[in-house]
């Protein structure tokens, strides 16, 4: 990405840059380097990885602060990264109507990403989304895990390939070999179910009705699973 693409953001809302050079992550050729030794404090300090550099600003999970189900996306979109806020923008409408359909209230559960800053690539004056890569998930996982530690919920659900990876903490489970199949990462369940983008990008109306049936189930399911492992 070139300078003249990045997003401008408030200044009130992201530490200053380092100029060109003070940081390697910067430098042209470095975007996909990651700097897993690092823990920083505040999502805002983060550099793990070089994401930070052409986002407007870190997306944070949202949701109460204990929460039965997480629902774990990808990564933030051209509107989440504006916003501030995970699901905000068309996939988030779709994942409202779901929620809504699965008797699963959006206030209750807590709603997060894979990955905390939104990549992308220009494509005139857009910022088209651009898939993290798995080094990248892997270093968001700090934030993940951070995420899961005081969130405490019962079961995630995956929303899409990245996110489940994520949760697995393996590169290599498949999304359509799991479709709608609770797993167990440790204490927690994870259900693993199509992306809400994935959806909306179908190619006909009877795959959107089959992906868009399957994301319901999936959330469904997730509810009954909270209730039945909650305390008697
Ligand atoms: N897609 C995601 O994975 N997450 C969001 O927050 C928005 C779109």
């Amino acid at each position: 990405m070139t300078a003249r693409h990045r997003n401008p953001s408030p200044a009130s809302r992201r530490p200053a840059r380092p100029t060109a050079g003070a940081d390697a992550q910067t430098e042209p050729g470095g975007e996909d380097r990651v700097q897993p030794d690092q823990r920083p404090a505040t999502l805002d300090e983060c550099r793990r990885c070089a994401l930070w550099h052409d986002a407007t600003q870190p997306v944070p999970g949202r949701g109460p602060r204990r929460a039965a189900i997480l629902l774990v996306g990808e990564q933030p979109g051209d509107q989440e990264d504006k916003a501030g806020e995970p699901f905000v923008g068309p996939a988030g409408g779709l994942l409202d109507r779901a929620l809504v359909e699965a008797d699963v209230r959006r206030d209750d559960v807590f709603v997060t990403n894979a990955v905390k800053h939104f990549k992308w690539f220009p494509r005139g004056k857009r910022r088209m989304h651009k898939t993290p890569a798995q080094r990248e998930v892997m270093a968001c996982h700090y934030w993940l895990e951070k995420e899961l530690a005081s969130v405490r919920p019962r079961v995630a659900v995956a929303l899409g390939a990245t996110a489940l990876r994520a949760l697995m903490q393996r590169a290599d489970v498949r999304l359509t070999a799991n479709l709608g199949q609770p797993m167990q990462a440790g204490d927690l369940t994870v259900v693993p179910t199509y992306h809400p983008s994935f959806i909306l990008r179908a190619p006909d109306e009877a795959s959107r009705q089959m992906a868009y049936a399957a994301l319901v189930q999936a959330l469904r399911l997730a509810g009954r699973i909270a209730e039945k492992t909650s305390a008697p």
